[in-house]
């Protein structure tokens, strides 16, 4: 398949099961990446919209990860004569466009006909790395055949070890370059918006299909792993012959652990406060982690990012690129692969600025920068 035919929605994919998820292709007009969510709750049913934006329990550490970077400032320096600024790095090998890569998120299809297929050529529109999800619509087959841009598998790691096998061979034979463990899954966060909505998701899971597994995200979740160590690392790395990253990091002592099983990089991230409500901000975590990983291994970080000082903020405290998870969503939602390519040009854009304004014009430089 080629990527042009995921290009233009079909009108059989406009509504699977009833459910109308958006279907145009443009580039969006933004003025920055918190106005999207009030843009995508315009057009997605309510269901999928109140899953995607929602937090667990409370939200309050869904709020604290935004709330966290307002606590430390970037000192701005007027006389170092730096300019122009390049954004260009690279992460376990891969070069980039910018220090900022797309975290996996299940279900695309809930935003737009393309589903994960949109998704992966936005990212390669904007030269960087789409993260799939295991639990994506699209077949990881499918999504890989929508663009040649590099591209993770993140896996959720199943009770059945039969599974685990195959999921990752499929992976590495699709042309996946690396796996994204994610260890902060172990039981799914309260996520009360699903609860008051009685969501339930219209398709099935296209790399479980096979498995029988509809769209009951509770019976999904059953098949999970319960539970999850650093010998899971090491069988993830044996079975894939991958770089793995392991995502879902908040504790110095659990970044540690991964690293002494062979983790090829480490994701601070809690999940977009979707599963331990009343963890802290990972932009709080991230300089004790940091200290800890000491530059052993790169270190991606996530959860709250909408802003180009957010990103500075992040590298500025030990990240050595950002996941960004929400706002690329709503950007397939409103314009499908143009409208994911916008989100990433105006993070970048506001990026930019910032470094330029703090006088570093390298992200080497941001890195070694302190903040107020
Ligand atoms: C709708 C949605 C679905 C997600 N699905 C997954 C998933 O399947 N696997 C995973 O590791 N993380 C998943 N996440 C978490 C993201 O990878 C990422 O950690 C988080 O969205 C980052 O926070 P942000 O949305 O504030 O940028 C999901 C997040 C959202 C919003």
């Amino acid at each position: 398949m080629t990527a042009s035919a995921w290009g233009a929605p079909t009108p059989a994919a406009a509504s699977p099961g009833g459910y109308q998820a958006g279907s145009a292709i443009r580039a969006l007009q933004l003025n920055d990446l918190l106005e999207i969510e009030k843009q995508a709750a315009q057009i997605l049913p309510k269901g999928g919209f109140g899953y995607i934006a929602g937090g667990a329990g409370d939200e309050w550490t869904l709020r604290e990860n935004r709330a966290a970077f307002e606590r430390r400032q970037i000192m701005p320096r007027v006389l170092t004569g730096k300019g122009p600024v390049d954004l260009r790095t690279e992460i376990l090998g891969t070069s980039i466009a910018s220090p900022v890569v797309i975290c996996p998120m299940g279900g695309q299809g809930l935003a737009h006909v393309t589903a994960e297929a949109g998704m992966a050529m936005g990212a390669a529109a904007g030269n960087t790395i789409m993260t799939l999800s295991t639990v994506s619509t699209l077949s990881m087959e499918q999504v890989a055949s929508a663009s040649s841009a590099p591209k993770w598998f993140q896996l959720y790691l199943q009770k059945d070890e039969g599974v685990n096998r195959e999921l990752l061979r499929r992976a590495k034979a699709a042309g996946y370059e690396a796996i994204v463990l994610t260890v902060d899954s172990t039981a799914t966060g309260n996520r009360e918006a699903d609860a008051r909505n009685q969501f339930v998701f219209p398709f099935p899971f296209g790399n479980l299909v096979s498995k029988g597994t509809g769209g009951d995200v509770h019976a999904l979740n059953a098949a999970f792993a319960l539970k999850i160590n650093p010998k899971s690392v090491e069988f993830v790395i044996k079975e894939s012959g991958l770089p793995v990253i392991v995502k879902g990091i908040s504790s110095p002592d659990d970044a540690l652990l991964a690293i002494s099983a062979g983790a090829a990089a480490i994701q601070v991230s809690n999940h977009g406060g979707r599963q331990l409500d009343g963890s802290p901000a990972t932009f709080t975590v991230l300089p004790t982690v940091a200290k800890a990983v000491a530059r052993k291994v790169p270190i991606i970080f996530d959860s709250g990012i909408r802003r180009g000082q957010d990103v500075f903020k992040a590298l500025a405290s030990g990240a050595d690129i950002v996941g960004l998870g929400r706002p690329a969503y709503y950007g397939l939602a409103l314009g499908g692969w143009r409208g994911v390519q916008s989100v990433l040009e105006l993070l970048n854009k506001e990026l930019s600025m910032v470094m330029q304004l703090a006088g570093t014009q390298t992200v080497d430089e941001a890195k070694r920068t302190g903040l107020v």
